[in-house]
C-alpha cells in the first residue's frame, strides 16, 4: 500500500500527523506501556472517534476492566458509550468478568472462563454483525492468567492477531510492560506479531512524571521516530507537537 493511500485516523489530536495520516487500513497495532500510561483511554478514543467522526463501527474486547467501568470512564471524557452500544455502533465484549469469576449481564460476554477459541468466535461474530472497522483488545497481558505457560499465551496472542488480520478491521492490542523493563510487551512476541508498535511512557523529570509516546515501528509507512509529549485532558489524549520532552 502506498504512502498516499487512505488512512484510518486515530482521531487522537496530534497523532495522525506523526503517523503520516493514521494507521494503515487493516493493520494491527500494539500499544504498550506501563500501568496508568493511558493505554485504555487511547483505545476508547480510537473507537469513539471512529464511530462519531469517521462512521466506523467498533468492537472493544475488554480483558481487564469490566464494561460498566469502561462506560463510566468514557463518560468522564464526554464519550457516550451507552448510546453507541444502543445504536450498535459499538459492541463491548466482556471477557473481564468471567476472568475475575464474576457474573455478568452484558449482552456480549465470555461466560465459559477465558477460552481462547470461544473468545475468537465471539470477536468474529460481533465484528461481522455490525461490520466493525475498528477492533480493540485491551489487554493481551490479561490472557496470561488462564493459560499454562508462556508458549500457550504466545499461541493465544498469535491466534487473536491472525483473526484480527483475517477480519480486515484496523485493530489495536494493548500490552502492559513493567516500567524500566527492556522489552516492549509482556510476553515478548506481541511487538513482532503486530504491524505497528506505539510505546506510551511515564518518565520522571524535575521530580514530576511526564507522559510521552514514540512510534517504534509501523510497517508499510514512514513515521516520525521522535518522542512526543502528550497529555490526558478532559477530552482525552492530546499529543504535543515538537517532539521535545
Ligand atoms: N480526566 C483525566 N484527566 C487527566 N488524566 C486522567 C484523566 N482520567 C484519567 N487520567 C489519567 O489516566 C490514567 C489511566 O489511564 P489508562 O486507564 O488509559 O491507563 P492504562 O495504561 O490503561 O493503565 P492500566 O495498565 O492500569 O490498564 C490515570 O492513572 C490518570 O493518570
Ligand atoms: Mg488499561
Amino acid at each position: 500500500m502506498s504512502e498516499t493511500s487512505e488512512r484510518v485516523k486515530t482521531g487522537i489530536p496530534g497523532l495522525d500527523g506523526i503517523l503520516h495520516g493514521g494507521f494503515i487500513p487493516g493493520s494491527n497495532v500494539l500499544v504498550s506501556g506501563g500501568a496508568g500510561t493511558g493505554k485504555t483511554i487511547f483505545c476508547m478514543q480510537f473507537l469513539q472517534s471512529g464511530a462519531m467522526k469517521f462512521g466506523d463501527n467498533g468492537v472493544f474486547v475488554t480483558l481487564e476492566e469490566r464494561p460498566k467501568e469502561l462506560r463510566r470512564e468514557a463518560e468522564r471524557f464526554g464519550w457516550n458509550f451507552e448510546k453507541l452500544q444502543e445504536e450498535e455502533k459499538l459492541i463491548i465484549v466482556d471477557a473481564a468478568s468471567s476472568k475475575a469469576g464474576l457474573p455478568t449481564t452484558e449482552p456480549h460476554a465470555i461466560r465459559t472462563g477465558l477460552d481462547i477459541n470461544a473468545l475468537a468466535q465471539e470477536i468474529y461474530r460481533v465484528t461481522k454483525r455490525i461490520n466493525a472497522r475498528r477492533i480493540v483488545i485491551d489487554s493481551v497481558s490479561g490472557l496470561g492468567i488462564r493459560f499454562e505457560g508462556i508458549a500457550a499465551v504466545r499461541n493465544a496472542i498469535f491466534k487473536l492477531s491472525s483473526l484480527l488480520r483475517e477480519l480486515g478491521a484496523t485493530s489495536i492490542m494493548t500490552s502492559e510492560v513493567a516500567e524500566g523493563s527492556t522489552g516492549f510487551s509482556r510476553y515478548g512476541v506481541e511487538e513482532f506479531i503486530a504491524q505497528g508498535l506505539i510505546i506510551l511512557s511515564l518518565t520522571e523529570q524535575d521530580r514530576e512524571l511526564r507522559r510521552s509516546l514514540v512510534v517504534r515501528k509501523m510497517r508499510q509507512t514512514g513515521h516520525s521516530l521522535k518522542r512526543f509529549p502528550f497529555e490526558i485532558s478532559s477530552s482525552g489524549l492530546v499529543v504535543m507537537p515538537g517532539g521535545e520532552l
